[in-house]
């Protein structure tokens, strides 16, 4: 059925999760609800969440819970809740927030506007949290090429069987399952149509992409995502350090629109947290991947995530991580405290650690990466880089922080994902341009476009 209302999206969590959102405002648009960014216009609001750690499930729980009162007066009002924790509760949902009117899985986008159309003829609640071995797939349309976008994620694989015992994935997104190629690269081919430069291509463990399906490997991906006219910019997320062949190696090498920049989440330096974590290799064998990356790629830029207090991290575990910070000197991480997930097995682990050391942890880790993050943004003053601009900037005393407002100074990304602010030019959202760089910041880079 065609409805004529309001949508209102609320994305928590991670880059898969954003592009799910827009899926879901493309099947919203197909049944007549149009995005609007005014909640109180909504006439169905969507919570798209995230159930990785604690807080962001909390959050997830606070937002809905804010629409009682709203439902009240506005009994049209349709609630939905989206995602990995939709997937995770079920009907257990309803207990913490009544007035929901839809509960959908990870694996139910499909069939979301038949709910839409059960809840209007009348019926209470619905709940869809039924497995599917098959990806969503709808081809990017009108609703959202409209926020006319620079950069877009598009997700190449779903699910994961890796079984990282501090990971819910497994649980809340399913098994591991790959995008047809053909797929991909359609999706991508009209996102360049639209004028997009630069897309990231999103999945678990994207090195096994294609592997169950017995299709093309990830490196071969790439190669034809490479020849899309009009992208200028691939990059991805995240790789799996067990699974980073050398063929990967090589087309980041080789391959000039992939990025100089690799996010290999190692999550802690010490062999006997990643055999508990059930990461699948050693503080070595991780060391070694990093070594034959910058044999081939000498310049390239390294990210990682890091989880501290992990069940019985001894703090000569936890100096196994800062030590591990010391000796690869990545350009950035994510870290993050150890949040117990009740489906995933470390919850039921001896020795969890007590918050307090957890918070002292991650600051310690936070404040070491500091010196590392600064250091290689140093390293790169006198370079000159290639930067896509995005728009305007404003000084601040901490640093640059974007905004359009300004007209003084204009912003950008280098290849290596790092923010580079320049004096305003008259050049085109959307140019790559070369800076040259003079300044570092902590977060930032300042220099002058090349010629000018
Ligand atoms: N607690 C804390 N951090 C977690 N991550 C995943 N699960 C947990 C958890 N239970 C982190 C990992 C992962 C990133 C996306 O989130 O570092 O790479
Ligand atoms: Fe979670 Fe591990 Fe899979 Fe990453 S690889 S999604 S951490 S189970």
């Amino acid at each position: 059925m065609k409805y004529n209302g309001y949508a209102y999206i609320h994305t928590i969590g991670c880059q898969m999760n954003i592009y799910d959102s827009e899926k879901l405002v493309s099947i919203l648009s197909s049944y007549g609800f149009k995005k609007t960014d005014d909640m109180n216009k909504a006439d169905i609001v969507v919570c798209n969440t995230c159930s990785i750690r604690h807080k962001a499930e909390e959050k997830a729980f606070s937002f809905l819970g804010r629409f009682a009162k709203i439902k009240k007066k506005k009994p049209h009002l349709i609630i939905v809740m989206a995602g990995c924790v939709a997937q995770q509760e079920g009907k257990k949902a309803f207990k913490r927030i009544p007035h929901l009117d839809i509960v959908l899985g990870t694996q139910a986008f499909s069939r979301f506007g038949q709910h839409i159309d059960a809840i209007k003829s009348g019926k209470q609640k619905v709940v869809d949290t039924k497995d599917c071995l098959m990806i969503y797939e709808a081809m990017p349309d009108a609703s959202c090429f409209n926020e006319n976008k620079m950069s877009r994620f598009v997700t190449i694989m779903q699910g994961c069987d890796n079984f990282c015992t501090y990971c819910v994935v497994p649980y809340v997104r399913g098994r591991e399952r790959s995008r047809k190629p053909e797929s991909i690269v359609e999706e991508i081919t009209l996102l360049a149509g639209s004028g997009v430069k630069e897309v990231t291509l999103l999945g678990q463990n994207v090195n096994s992409y294609g592997k169950k399906e017995s299709q093309i490997s990830f490196p071969e991906l790439l190669i034809k995502i490479n020849e899309i006219n009009g992208i200028q910019r691939i990059r991805f997320a995240t790789s799996h350090p067990k699974d980073l062949s050398i063929n990967l190696i090589y087309a980041i090498r080789d391959l000039d629109k992939v990025c100089n920049h690799l996010h290999l989440p190692v999550q802690s330096g010490s062999n006997k947290i990643l055999k508990k974590m059930n990461r699948g290799y050693t503080r070595e064998k991780y060391i070694d991947k990093i070594f034959a990356l910058k044999k081939e790629c000498p310049d390239i830029a390294l990210s990682t995530d890091i989880i501290v207090g992990f069940p019985s991290e001894t703090d000569k575990d936890f100096n196994d991580t800062m030590n591990l910070l010391r000796e690869i000197e990545f350009d950035s991480i994510f870290a993050f405290a150890y949040s117990d997930r009740s489906s995933a097995p470390a919850a039921r682990f001896s020795d969890q650690i007590d918050e307090k050391e957890k918070r002292e942890r991650l600051n310690n880790l936070l404040q070491l990466q500091e010196h590392y993050t600064q250091k290689k943004n140093k390293e790169l003053i006198g370079e000159t880089l290639e930067v896509l601009v995005e728009g305007k900037s404003i000084k601040r005393r901490d640093g640059f922080v974007k905004t359009r407002k300004n007209m003084e100074q204009m912003t950008g990304r280098s290849e290596s994902n790092k923010i580079v602010h320049f004096p305003y030019e008259h050049v085109n959202i959307r140019d790559i341009i070369k800076i040259r760089i003079e300044n570092a910041y902590p977060h930032s880079l300042w220099g002058h476009p090349v010629g000018a």
